[in-house]
């Protein structure tokens, strides 16, 4: 009796540790803060925002940070199925970069996709929509998570009420890197073209 009990017990310790451990990985992989805690670190700065990644872009190339130093860099989070806000920021940044004409050059915009399942080849196709110079990027969803959530930035598959088809609910701000990769700001959704070449005008010191 209390042979078997014990037995029983190591049985429950290791199907416990097991379960934990299972968990523990899931969590590792698919982990963020809240939406309402993203926002609010970002909004009151609380912590760093950025950091390096490698992600992949739309020819198959990895491509880091580091090599936009020098530029100002332009990051978005967004996803090709995106019906309204991604289309509508990616023209902003696209009128902002025309208007500020070759000084254009001084900025990198980069586009990293919250949908890498969907987003496959349509990603290249998309972003050349917009400005000639917008680099796509895309990974593994736990790549992508990582930088997001290095950036604060939210995102969460919204099942669709019929079909199998989903949506994703995201964080539609656009950051700003300095030259050095440092974090400068965010500006946040339906942010006007004028107001963001103003902003890029500012940094690049013209
Ligand atoms: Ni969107």
């Amino acid at each position: 009796m209390r042979r078997s009990g014990a037995r029983a017990l190591i049985v429950v310790a290791l199907l416990l540790a097991g379960g934990l451990f299972i968990s523990g990985g899931l969590a590792a992989a698919e982990e963020q803060p809240s939406a309402a805690q993203m926002m609010d670190d970002l909004m009151y700065g609380r912590g760093p925002v950025g950091g390096p990644f490698t992600l992949t872009d739309t020819t198959g190339k990895p491509r880091s940070d580091s090599e936009f130093r020098g530029k100002l860099m332009i990051v978005y989070f967004g996803y090709t199925y995106c019906p309204d806000v991604c289309p509508a920021d990616l023209m902003a940044i696209t009128q902002a970069l025309d208007a500020l004409g070759p000084l254009a050059e001084g900025v990198q915009p980069v586009f990293i996709t919250v949908d890498p399942e969907r987003d496959t080849k349509l990603l290249g196709e998309y972003i050349s929509a917009f400005h000639h110079s917008l680099v796509g990027l895309t990974g593994s969803p736990e790549e992508i998570r990582k930088v997001a959530n290095a950036y604060k930035a939210f995102y969460i598959k919204v099942p669709d009420a019929q079909g199998g088809d989903y949506s994703i609910d995201h964080t539609g701000v656009i950051y700003l890197m300095g030259r050095d990769g440092e974090y400068l700001g965010f500006m946040p959704p339906q942010t006007s073209p004028e107001r963001l070449t103003e902003i890029l005008r500012k940094y690049l010191g013209k």
